[in-house]
C-alpha cells in the first residue's frame, strides 16, 4: 500500500488541472438498480498508490496527472446467477500440481520450502548489481542439467553476455536457452510453443505488452505483464521466475502491487561491502516462509554459505574489550554474530549514537535501561555499536549482548572468549527469554563456546555448556565478570 505520511496541502483552485480538461472520462458506472454502488477506484501510474478520489497529484509520490480511474465492478455483479461452473467438493480436489521440483540449489530449495511448483510464479526482488541474474541463471541451469526444458527470457541483457555469464558459472546444458525480447507476446507465444518447464524473465521492468500505451516498467504494464504470465503459468502449468528491480527504499520499482498477483515472493539482499548474500521468502503461497539461504559471491557465481556463524566469527579479535558474541534467529536458523562496541568521550560537541547493523531504537532503550537499573551514565558520550562482518539483525535476543558489549568497551575489559549472551531486556531491567533459545546455544556449543549468560528460565542447553542464568540484566553484569557498580 503506497504511504500516506506525507501529507499535501489542499491544492488551490489556481493549481488544481480543470476538471474537464484534465479529468479521465469516467467509466459510467455509478448505479445499477437494487445493487451496491460501483466505486470506482484511483490508481497512479506512476507509484501504484491506490485513492478513492481523483486527483490532479499523486498524494503518494507526487506525481502530476498520474491519478486515472479504474472501475472496479462488486463481486455482486460480476455474474448474474444464471450458468458458470458448479462448486467443486475440496476433498475431491487433488493437489499433485502443487509438489515442489527442487531447483537442485540447496540454499534456494530450503527457502522455497522444497523447489519450485509448477504453474506457479515466483517473484525474486532485489536492489540492482546485488545478483538477481546471477541467482536466476544458475536456477536456469541447475534445472536444465536434468533435462528439463528452461528458456531464459533476456530484456535486460544481450543472449552474447548470457552465454559468457553462464560459461562462467559451469558447464551450460543444451535444455538451456535464451529468448532475446522485450515483448510480451513473444513471450507467451514461446510459452505455448515450447511447454518449458521452467521460464525466467529477467526483468518483469523491460517487458511490454504493445496493446499499453505506457512504458515498461509503468505500473500498469508491470502489473498487467505479472497477471498476464499468472495465467500462462497457470494454463500451461509452466514456473515462472521473475526478477524485479528494487529501489532503494525497498519498494518494488513501481508497484508492489505485484506482491498479491504472483505465488512468491523472495527478496535477496546483502551488503554489497561483503560478499554475503540473503535469500528470504517474503511470501509463499505453498508453505512456511521464514528459512534464510545464505550465499557468498564469489568469482564463479554464488556458493552457498552453510556454515554463516563461522564468516561472521571469522576475523573476531578474542581478549579485545567490547565485543560479545549472541546467537541470534535467522529465520528458523540460529547464527552467531559478534556484537562490538565502541565508547569514546566528546567534551565540546554533542555525543553520537552508531548502531550499524542492528536497531538504533533498540541501543536507546538499552543505554535507558543501563542509565536507570545500573547507574551507567552515557552523557556526552560518543558509542557506536555494530554487528561484524556485514550481519544485520533486529533479534530482541541482541540487548543483553548490546548491553554487555557497551559495559565491556567502557570498562576496557574483556569478557571471557568462550562466553555467549542472549536474552531480551525489558523496560524494568528484567531478562526475557528470546524464541528457541535452546537451538541457539545448540549451535553456540556447536561452535566451541562453552558458557553462556541467559534468561532465568532458560531450557536446558547442551551437556558441556555451562549456563548462567540471571532474572535482571544487572545480574547479568555480575555473571559475566564486570561488575555491576563499575562506573563507565
Ligand atoms: P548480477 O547478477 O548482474 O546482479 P543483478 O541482476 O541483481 O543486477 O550480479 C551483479 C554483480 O555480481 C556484478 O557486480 C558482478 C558480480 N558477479 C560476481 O562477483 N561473480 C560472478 O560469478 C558473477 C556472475 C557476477
Ligand atoms: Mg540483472
Amino acid at each position: 500500500m503506497p504511504s500516506f505520511a506525507v501529507s499535501m496541502s489542499a491544492p488551490t483552485r489556481t493549481d488544481r488541472p480543470e476538471r474537464s480538461a484534465h479529468r479521465p472520462m469516467s467509466h459510467g458506472l455509478r448505479r445499477v438498480s437494487g445493487m451496491a454502488k460501483i466505486r470506482p477506484v484511483y490508481i497512479c501510474n506512476a507509484c501504484g498508490g491506490e485513492f478513492p478520489n481523483w486527483m490532479g497529484r499523486c498524494q503518494s509520490c507526487g506525481g502530476w496527472a498520474t491519478v486515472d480511474e479504474q472501475p472496479v465492478i462488486p463481486s455482486a455483479l460480476r455474474n448474474n446467477g444464471v450458468g458458470g461452473e458448479a462448486s467443486e467438493a475440496l476433498c475431491s480436489i487433488d493437489d499433485v500440481g502443487s509438489v515442489p521440483i527442487p531447483t537442485g540449489l540447496d540454499e534456494v530449495d530450503r527457502v522455497l520450502g522444497g523447489g519450485l511448483v509448477p504453474g506457479s510464479v515466483t517473484l525474486l526482488s532485489g536492489e540492482p548489481g546485488i545478483g538477481k541474474s546471477t541467482l536466476t541463471l544458475q536456477v536456469a541451469m541447475s534445472i536444465a542439467s536434468s533435462g528439463s526444458k528452461v528458456v531464459l527470457v533476456s530484456g535486460e541483457e544481450a543472449p552474447t553476455q548470457v552465454a559468457a555469464r553462464a560459461r562462467r558459472l559451469g558447464a551450460v546444458p543444451p535444455a538451456l536457452s535464451v529468448l532475446d525480447t522485450t515483448s510480451f507476446d513473444a513471450v507467451s507465444a514461446m510459452i505455448s510453443r515450447e511447454l518449458p518447464q521452467l521460464v525466467v524473465v529477467d526483468s518483469i521492468q523491460t517487458v511490454r505488452i504493445v496493446d499499453l500505451d505506457s512504458a515498461p516498467g509503468s505500473v500498469s504494464q508491470v502489473r498487467e505483464v505479472a497477471s498476464r504470465l499468472v495465467n500462462l503459468a497457470k494454463g500451461f502449468g509452466v514456473s515462472v521466475l521473475l526478477v524485479g528491480h528494487v529501489t532503494k527504499d525497498g519498494a518494488l520499482a513501481g508497484p508492489r502491487l505485484l506482491e498479491h498477483v504472483v505465488d512468491t515472493v523472495l527478496s535477496f539482499n546483502g551488503d554489497r561491502s561483503t560478499e554475503l548474500r540473503f535469500l528470504r521468502s517474503v511470501k509463499h503461497r505453498f508453505g512456511p516462509t521464514a528459512d534464510v539461504g545464505v550465499f557468498e559471491m564469489t568469482g564463479v557465481g554464488l556458493q552457498p554459505l552453510a556454515d554463516p556463524s563461522r564468516w561472521f566469527l571469522a576475523d573476531r579479535a578474542v581478549d579485545a574489550s567490547g565485543s560479545v558474541i549472541v546467537p541470534v534467529l535467522d529465520g528458523h536458523r540460529p547464527v552467531l554474530v559478534e556484537v562490538q562496541a565502541l565508547v569514546g568521550e566528546r567534551r565540546d560537541q554533542p555525543a553520537h549514537l552508531g548502531a550499524q547493523g542492528l536497531s538504533a531504537s533498540r541501543l536507546r532503550l538499552v543505554l535507558a535501561v543501563l542509565e536507570r537499573r545500573a547507574g551507567h551514565r552515557w552523557d556526552g558520550r560518543d558509542v557506536f555499536t555494530s554487528l561484524a562482518g556485514g550481519a544485520r539483525s533486529d533479534d530482541p535476543g541482541l540487548d543483553l549482548g548490546v548491553a554487555l558489549a557497551l559495559l565491556s568497551a567502557g570498562t576496557d575489559r574483556p569478557l571471557p572468549p568462550d562466553l555467549v549472551v542472549c536474552g531480551e531486556i525489558g523496560l524494568a531491567g528484567e531478562l526475557r527469554l528470546p524464541a528457541q533459545l535452546d537451538r541457539r546455544l545448540q549451535e553456540a556449543y556447536r561452535l566451541g563456546f562453552r558458557q553462556a549468560v541467559v534468561p532465568l528460565n532458560s531450557p536446558e542447553g547442551p551437556t558441556g555448556l555451562h549456563l548462567h542464568r540471571c532474572s535482571t540484566m544487572v545480574d547479568a553484569l555480575a555473571s559475566s565478570r564486570l561488575v555491576a557498580s563499575t562506573a563507565v
